[in-house]
């Protein structure tokens, strides 16, 4: 076992795990922080996407200890700081992005860091961006109407379902 430390939604944090400890598991079995989800523990889903330094990585893929240092913010941290939605989660809700809600943690981490590099991405863009993410419920349709709506673009004009 090792001490590792990092920065998670603006705190400091710091644990004790073992090499082969995932970030996904530090995070949610080490702080507690169950928002970050594991679907499938094998890079697939995208349930488990959080932010290091910025960029969208899955946790479920990434050791604890290679993150030490880092900043580190999952869906725990993008609420506003008065515990308002934020505008990418607003959007999710007002467009019904989400149905069971299960991979709605990764599609909102994967979705800011897109919006973050790309404010105003095409529908296409958006599709592509998301190709990591997996929906067992959506059919995605309602989710890209989402991304694109918190990009502050007409979503009146996109495919069809
Ligand atoms: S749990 Fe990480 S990609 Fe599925
Ligand atoms: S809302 Fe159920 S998996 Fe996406």
């Amino acid at each position: 076992m090792a001490k590792v430390s990092m920065t998670v939604n603006g705190k400091s944090v710091s644990g004790e795990v073992e090499g082969r400890t995932l970030l996904s598991t530090f995070l949610r079995e080490g702080l507690g922080m169950t928002g970050t989800h594991v679907g499938c523990d094998t890079s697939q889903c995208g349930a488990c996407v959080v932010h290091i330094d910025g960029k969208a990585v899955k946790s479920c893929t990434t050791f604890a200890q290679d993150v030490a240092g880092a900043e580190v913010r999952t869906i725990e941290g993008m609420a506003n700081a008065d515990g308002s939605l934020s505008t990418i989660q607003q959007a999710f809700q007002d467009h019904h992005g989400l149905q069971c809600g299960f991979c709605t943690p990764g599609m909102v981490m994967s979705a800011a860091a897109l919006l973050a590099d790309n404010p105003k991405p095409t529908e296409a863009e958006v599709r592509h961006h998301l190709e990591g993410n997996i929906c067992r419920c959506t059919g995605y349709h309602n989710i890209v109407k989402a991304v694109l709506a918190a990009s502050g673009q007409d979503v009146g004009q996109i495919a069809a379902e």
